[in-house]
């Protein structure tokens, strides 16, 4: 009897978790975890932030990105998901591109 009381409340925990998963709404990119993602992922070409210097390649920073005249959030989310050849492809999900467009915004 105990036992499976135990079991339908865990049924009902998961179940309401599967339900308020995809609820998230798709378009609210969360810029802080972009930043996340942007320092561990693209710090090592791209200066992610206004205090980091000095970095590798040619990779535009950041900031630099954000201030250009056509820059979009849609566009940067859009392009993560498949990068041209110069830059490592890395599989992002889309809410980890949106995240990391989200935040490249915050730079403006
Ligand atoms: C291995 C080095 C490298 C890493 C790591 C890297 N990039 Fe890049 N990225 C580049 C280079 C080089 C360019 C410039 C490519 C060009 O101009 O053809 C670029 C260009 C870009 C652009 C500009 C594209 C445009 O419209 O001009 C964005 C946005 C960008 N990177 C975002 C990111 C993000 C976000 C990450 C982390 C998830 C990341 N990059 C990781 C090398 C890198």
């Amino acid at each position: 009897m105990k036992r499976s009381l135990i079991l339908t409340l865990a049924f009902l925990i998961l179940t309401l978790a599967l339900m308020a998963w995809p609820s998230e709404p798709a378009l609210a990119a969360d810029p802080n975890n972009g930043e996340r993602l942007a320092r561990r992922w693209c710090s090592a070409c791209h200066v992610v932030s206004e205090k980091q210097t000095g970095t590798v390649a040619e990779a535009p920073p950041f900031p630099v990105i954000a201030r250009r005249p056509d820059f979009s959030e849609r566009t940067v989310a859009f392009f993560l998901l498949d990068p041209h050849p110069k830059m490592p492809d890395m599989a992002l999900t889309r809410a980890e591109a949106a995240d990391l467009a989200a935040y490249i915004a915050t730079l403006k």
